[in-house]
């Protein structure tokens, strides 16, 4: 028997040991154990970090619905596979079983091959947090379509560079969306998207606010009579273990969003055994993650983690102020929640409504509470613990990233003591390393670094769509034969990491990653603005927000710079979308540069972090006097 479900700290430290002593054969077993194939690997492993190449269970062949849906029917076809819950509590929430959910995603994949979509094919879908969008990311994976969901929140813009840049040949929406107490038109946002996007043949429009929308003849159709029409039985393609799954966008330090690649089999593997592990998954525990899946965190653990376990995952459309910010502990009542997954910022947004809501319901079903995307502070930490976990049940701090795929640095809870702050162990099978800035890995404890993991795990990224090279050298190049996270870390004085932040250009607002290069773009987009740099700053709830620096063309006299800030936004929220927005905006004549005309950021954050004590040697740079100005009238 292999160890799929770790019970106590020795076992975890023995499977640890094994699955890195001998990593193919703890992940054959695995996979052999838990998973249906349709054939079974030549390979476990070839991989080589130069190329940078890294294929799992070469030779095998499935497909990841029959193991998230089909296999499960014989024992659990009238178990809750999806729970959902609506944006409006006077709607009822529907329960969605692994037999309907048989029925549906096939009736689904059978529109899309109607509809011209095959093996191979981009699919976009760009949808709310409604049934359908689960529905149309499996349907995508029973045909072997690759599927790119963008985030419901992302502008028309953000929207038309993903579609073409994986050249998606359809897209999924829907007429629109509820957000807490307002409607949003998404259907007008992909029209505009569209007009840019030649690639695209036809959109499915689900009707979820049965808004009025225009429906272009020819490209637009509406998904339920089609969906009425189709056949329930639709034969799952047969998939090599490293065709891709699907591609996620995901923000660089600069230039465009990059379209991370995932594969299916090792994904699949890899997802499924973190998600029993992470979260003590039981039978007929009802497991709720508060992600979008437009985020990896719910395409892992709101779709294949917990299906592939044949789990009940709670999927939620609104929002945690809707309508008062006890929603979240009103659905874990309703729904009788066993595990709890959500971000920091939200924790810090209900923090800071008291307890009086929290104490209105009972959460006693709760047995362990999760959190990532971003550290959690201490405050944020204790708060959780307790009054949502009462000091019950273990918090798992989970580090990861979109471009590994599922939970890297993790407690297990009940099995590894907790530590507010700290994301603890790695988990079984992960090799993390922290290198100097040398290149240098860095041995022993109680020191810091920059986090790196030195051996391929099974749902890492594969390559960037239609840029190897720019995988490589983001990932591959600043630390030799190393992914390198783009994360700095500390190992205390047990072996626990702590993830510091990010030591790139990625700046993390309310657990979303962004660029700071595409920001900028935007900002100089406004026809006043001559130049811009963005730096992050601390911020209570969102953790951190971004704070500009602009030059204006001229010396922006005359002009009122609220509204130059108000249409800066304006230019940010059409650009990327209003997650990118800048709280503060100042400006400046001059931005510190090098010699070599490079921005130091080093001194703009310093400066944003009111911590301009220690600035360091500014006499190097070309334009040493703009410091003290940049100073004087800081926000
Ligand atoms: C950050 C989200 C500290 C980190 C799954 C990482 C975290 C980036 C944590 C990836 C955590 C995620 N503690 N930092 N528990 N989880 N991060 O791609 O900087 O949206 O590199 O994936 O979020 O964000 P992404």
């Amino acid at each position: 028997m292999s160890n799929y479900h770790i019970k106590h700290l020795e076992e975890y430290y023995q499977v640890y040991r094994k699955s890195v002593r001998e990593p193919e054969n703890f992940w054959e077993e695995i996979a052999e154990e838990h998973f249906m194939w349709r054939k079974k690997w030549d390979k476990v492993l070839s991989w080589d970090f130069s190329k940078p190449e890294v294929k799992w269970f070469e030779g095998a062949q499935l497909n990841i619905t029959e193991n998230c849906i089909d296999r499960h029917l014989a024992t659990r076809g009238d178990k809750t596979a999806i729970l959902f819950e609506p944006n409006d509590t006077n709607e009822a929430s529907e329960k969605i079983t692994y037999n309907q959910l048989y029925e549906r995603v096939n009736k689904f994949a059978n529109v899309l091959k109607a509809q011209g979509v095959s093996k191979g094919d981009r699919v976009c879908i760009y949808l709310p947090m409604i049934p359908e969008l689960a529905i149309s990311v499996l349907a995508c994976a029973r045909i072997g379509a690759i599927h790119s969901v963008v985030f419901a929140g992302f502008s028309s813009t953000a929207l038309s560079t993903r579609i073409n840049d994986s050249e998606c040949k359809m897209v999924i929406t829907s007429d629109g969306s509820y957000r807490g107490a307002k409607t949003i038109d998404l259907k007008g946002i992909v029209d505009e998207a569209l007009k840019d996007c030649p690639c695209v043949d036809t959109v499915l429009v689900a009707k979820r606010i049965n808004s009025e929308i225009t429906m272009e003849a020819g490209r637009d159709k509406w998904l339920q009579p089609l969906l009425d029409e189709a056949s329930s039985e639709c034969e799952a393609e047969v998939m090599k273990a490293e065709d891709p799954l699907f591609i996620l966008y995901t923000s660089g330090s600069t230039g465009m969003p990059k379209g991370m690649v995932h594969t299916t089999a090792g994904y699949m593997v890899y997802t499924a055994y973190t998600f029993k592990n992470v979260f003590q998954y039981r039978e007929n525990d009802v497991y709720w993650c508060t992600a979008d899946i437009g985020w990896i965190t719910g395409h892992s653990y709101i779709v294949y983690g917990p299906l592939a376990n044949g789990a009940t995952t709670v999927m939620f459309e609104g929002v945690p102020s809707y309508p008062d910010f006890g929603r979240f502990w009103e659905i874990v009542e309703k729904h009788k929640v066993n595990q709890f997954y959500t971000a920091p910022t939200a924790i810090r947004a209900l923090a800071k409504q008291g307890t009086e809501l929290v104490e209105k319901y009972d959460l006693s079903s709760l047995k362990t509470l999760g959190s990532v995307g971003e550290p959690i502070n201490e405050e944020a930490w204790h708060w959780y613990n307790d009054n949502i976990g009462k000091k019950k049940s273990p918090i798992v701090d989970t580090w990861w990233q979109t471009e590994t795929g599922g939970i890297m640095i993790t407690p297990i809870p009940f099995v590894t003591p907790t530590k507010p702050t700290y994301a603890t162990l790695p988990f079984i099978g992960i090799q993390p390393a922290l290198m100097d800035e040398h290149g240098e890995e860095i041995k022993g404890n109680q020191v810091d670094g920059r986090l790196c993991v030195k051996f391929p795990w099974p749902s890492m990224a594969r390559t960037i769509w239609g840029n190897h090279q720019r995988y490589k050298d983001t990932y591959f190049s600043a630390f030799e034969n190393k992914y390198f996270t783009g994360d700095g870390a500390l190992r205390d004085e047990v072996g626990y990491y702590r993830i510091t932040g990010r030591v790139d250009d990625v700046i993390i607002v309310s657990g979303h990653n962004l660029g700071t290069a595409p920001i900028e773009d935007a900002v100089n987009e406004h026809p006043a603005v001559a130049e811009s740099a963005i730096v992050g700053f601390p911020h209570d709830v969102k953790g951190n927000a971004l704070y500009g620096y602009v030059i204006l063309k001229d010396t922006g006299e005359g002009r009122d710079h609220n509204n130059v800030r108000k249409e800066i936004n304006q230019i940010i929220t059409e650009h990327i979308g209003p997650i990118a927005k800048l709280d503060k905006i100042q400006f400046t004549s001059g931005l510190p540069k090098t010699r070599s005309g490079k921005i130091m950021r080093r001194i703009l954050r310093k400066i944003a972090h009111k911590d301009t004590s220690n600035l360091g040697d500014t006499s190097t740079l070309l334009n040493p006097e703009v410091v003290q100005d940049i100073m004087d009238n800081a926000l």
